[in-house]
């Protein structure tokens, strides 16, 4: 069942008054220990009761995804961290301050509750709290935290749209909570604050920049930390056409990309790029473009990286895809982290 939510701002309180509307019947879903693909500000979720470990495995068995990568547990309210957290240090507190509700995911010591299986064994848990009022009210209605890792196929580029999820997991999600295209289209920014010095270990919409200035000095995961996050060890958010980052700087990228194209060509390949849109004019002998945005626009890249990964394979025209890279700072740390996992192979 697909409940489509625009104007859920102006008919919320119908919802909640309703025993047979979409959000009721979605926490009934998680109630009886159901799956339920609903959105949240940054991609679209695959949710479960984070204390039915029966429902919590579903979830990685409809996606496909490996036992040893945890989930993060989402949350309406800051005081449900409680049954989560087994203790709150000060550097998380500052940071749930600073950008709660938002696209930032705080690892936490677990509480003994919480399921084995949401945390893939390890002694920490991850929370976020969104910051998407259908969402919220989603979580709230059922009454207990949500387990949601992205509504993606493992492998597959996030869902940013109801329709990804749908593509991805069709039958076998119990209820789709359908809304708008999630405003920030990466996924939340994953903190480590129990690290010294905390450690981030997924980049998103929330920078290093913005946590520094909270906190203070963050490294970056490289090889040797991601360990602590094994999601982040595997290839991910990656079109089936195989990807390829441009090897020039993305200033001088659209001369770098046009003198690859002519090369796969003489392989008889045909050649997609992922531009932006100042490059694309450049890219004449290329056989399909997909403008991501602007280069001085990098949110709006960020927000249509996801569905110009997808719409490669939808057209499924060209057999390699040539993209553009983005300077690492901002939110193009977290661009180029996707691109980089999404070209690996
Ligand atoms: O924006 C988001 O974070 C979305 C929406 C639905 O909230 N969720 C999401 O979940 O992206 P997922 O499962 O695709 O990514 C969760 C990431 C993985 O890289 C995982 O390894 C990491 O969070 N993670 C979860 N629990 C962790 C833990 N205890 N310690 C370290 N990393 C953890
Ligand atoms: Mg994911």
């Amino acid at each position: 069942m697909i409940c489509h939510g625009r104007g859920f701002r102006l008919s919320w309180w119908w919802f909640m008054k309703n025993s047979d509307n979409p959000l009721t019947r979605a926490a009934e879903v998680i109630k009886s220990g159901g799956i339920v693909v609903f959105p949240t500000e940054t991609v679209y979720g695959l949710g479960a009761d984070a204390f039915n470990e029966r429902a919590v495995r579903k979830i990685f068995k409809v996606k496909g995804r490996p036992a040893d990568n945890p989930l993060i547990v989402h949350i309406a309210d800051r005081r449900n961290l409680k049954a989560l957290a087994a203790s709150v240090p000060a550097a998380a507190q500052k940071l749930m301050d600073a950008f709660w509700p938002g696209p930032l995911t705080i690892i936490f010591k677990k509480n003994p509750r919480v399921p084995d299986v949401v945390t893939a064994g390890l002694d920490t848990v991850a929370v976020r709290l969104p910051n998407h009022a259908l969402a919220r009210a989603f979580i709230r209605a059922a009454g207990v935290p949500i387990a949601a890792p992205s509504a993606n196929r493992s492998g597959r580029p996030s869902p940013t749209e109801a329709i990804h999820a749908k593509r991805d997991l069709g039958s076998k999600v119990d209820f789709f909570l359908a809304a708008e295209k999630t405003k920030y289209g990466l996924e939340s920014t994953v903190i480590n604050p129990l690290a010294r010095p905390p450690v981030i270990l997924r980049p998103g919409a929330i920078t290093r920049e913005d946590i520094e200035k909270v906190i203070g000095p963050v490294r970056l995961a490289d090889a040797g930390t991601v360990i602590q996050s094994p999601g982040m060890r595997r290839r991910h958010y990656s079109p089936q056409t195989p990807l390829v980052l441009s090897p020039a700087d993305w200033l001088t990228a659209a001369q770098a990309i046009a003198a690859l194209i002519e090369t796969y060509h003489r392989r008889q390949r045909r050649v997609g790029v992922l531009a932006t849109r100042e490059n694309c004019p450049r890219y004449k002998n290329a056989d399909r473009i997909i403008v991501v945005g602007s280069r001085h626009h990098l949110k709006t890249c960020a927000g249509n990286l996801f569905k110009c990964l997808r719409d490669f394979d939808r057209f499924a025209d060209v057999d390699i895809i040539l993209a553009e890279t983005f300077p690492e700072q901002g939110i193009g740390a977290a661009i180029m982290d996707r691109l980089k996992r999404a070209a690996r192979r």
